[in-house]
């Protein structure tokens, strides 16, 4: 008995397996919106991604049961690992085994080196068909196309300057949600003051570095934050606002007690649900994974921008890539990538996800308020829209690694100066060929 799964924990694998073909085959599942009946003949696709929290599960769950009423069989090659360090390093030595995927969770800049060694198949025929550059936000399109072709299907935004706040113990500190870091600090002086952790933390160095670029984007301002991230000027990283930036990053850390605690940011997300943490800085994945868990957005918990970043949407955008393959499987590949942005698929799924629909041509009202304030300030003409580091939407593997690694070098040893780090991240930074 002792080597047998617990019932509960089987329980999401039969639904997935047994019970989710059965009922979407019979003509829908419940919860699953606009699933019609399903192809008598599915054609498999392997789908390679890194989502394994509750949400993330149930997200691609619902991606996976729109393709199958289309005809198409997603075989699952989840690779677990928060921001999909893992995954991406599954994925290389697949590819170089020569057993790459049919479809792979592969986003932002990471894109250009899979479509520049020829492993991409080019979505233009589907782009074309169902009239993309119409309907997507521009920075999506922009996302995915690269010389010209289009490279990946894009399935929704996530908003990383997302402060998640727990309603009860605010309503019990009887404070509104900080807008300001000098509310911040009050509303943190108080919680601490009353034994309650301010911040859900993990010292996971991706963590770490979706926590700093919302920090630096509200101190720096978002021209500053082009310069930093998109142009990579090594020079502007010596400016005084990144020095504020890590002090206050040190700060936050700070609030969370001496003792390193590296965890997955469920974990940290848990301890928000549980009344241990009162706020969380992190991607709206972690919004979509406190509503799997039964929280409601009216009711448990809130979320409001990260201090002094109002008006602006700091974004990871999710695509997956249709790779190239001995199996040549483009009509199903294209397939998919024609279904998962299409509206019904888009809005279940990032219903789920935590994230906003890619298209700006949908009716985003059934969202819950956070949601629709993403998707409402990704759509606004004079919001600035800046790409996450973090999240591979503006420099490559590599160089958001280093980043996150210099960050994770700075939060772990006190007497470090912020200086220091300024000069580590100036030179890991540094653009190719630039001559700053
Ligand atoms: C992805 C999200 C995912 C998160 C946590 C991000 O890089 O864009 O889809 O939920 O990582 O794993």
């Amino acid at each position: 008995m002792k080597d047998s799964l617990p019932p509960r924990a089987l329980l999401p694998t039969l639904l997935r397996t047994l019970l989710f073909p059965l009922l979407a085959w019979l003509g829908g599942i419940p919860g699953v919106v606009g699933v019609g009946p399903v192809h008598a003949q599915a054609l498999p696709v392997d789908v390679l991604h890194w989502w394994t929290s509750a949400s993330e599960r149930r997200a691609a769950d619902q991606l996976s049961a729109h393709l199958l009423a289309n005809g198409v069989q997603w075989k699952d090659a989840a690779i677990p690992g928060g921001g999909g360090m893992a995954a991406v390093k599954v994925l290389k030595s697949r590819v170089l085994m020569g057993d790459p995927p049919d479809v792979a969770q592969l986003i932002g800049t990471t894109l250009t080196d899979w479509a520049d060694g020829g492993l991409v198949l080019p979505l233009n025929t589907v782009a074309t068909r169902q009239k993309w550059t119409q309907g997507l936000f521009p920075t999506v399109m922009d996302l995915v196309t690269y010389k010209g072709e289009v490279v990946a299907a894009p399935l929704g935004i996530h908003r990383i300057n997302t402060l998640l706040y727990n309603r009860r113990l605010f309503a019990r500190l009887g404070l509104p949600p900080p807008k300001t870091w000098d509310e911040f600090e009050v509303v943190a002086r108080k919680l601490s003051g009353m034994g309650i952790k301010p911040l859900a933390w993990s010292d996971e160095p991706w963590q770490m570095a979706t926590v700093f670029e919302s920090v630096l984007l509200g101190e720096a301002g978002p021209a500053l934050y082009r310069e930093l991230i998109v142009q990579r000027k090594s020079t502007a990283w010596m400016d005084p606002r990144v020095e504020q930036a890590l002090t206050r990053l040190r700060w936050l850390r700070n609030t969370s007690g001496d003792v390193p605690v590296e965890r997955t940011w469920p974990d940290a997300a848990r301890e928000l649900w549980n009344d241990g943490a009162a706020m969380m800085i992190m991607g709206d994945w972690a919004k979509g994974e406190l509503m799997a868990w039964g929280a409601s957005a009216e009711k448990d918990f809130g979320c409001v921008a990260v201090p002094g970043t109002q008006h602006m949407h700091l974004y990871s955008v999710d695509t997956f890539a249709m790779l190239l393959s001995a199996r040549q499987r483009e009509a199903t590949q294209e397939k998919v990538a024609e279904v998962l942005a299409g509206a019904p698929a888009q809005l279940a799924y990032n219903r789920i996800k935590g994230s906003v629909p890619v298209r700006r041509d949908m009716d985003v009202s059934s969202l819950d308020a956070c949601a629709r304030d993403s998707w409402a300030t990704f759509a606004a003409p004079r919001s600035a829209r800046v790409p996450s580091l973090a999240h591979r939407m503006a420099a490559d593997e590599a160089t958001k690694d280093a980043v996150a690694q210099a960050l994770w070098r700075y939060l772990s040893n006190p007497r470090m100066e912020a200086t220091e780090t300024q000069r580590r991240l100036a030179a890991v930074i540094r653009a190719p060929n630039a001559d700053h």
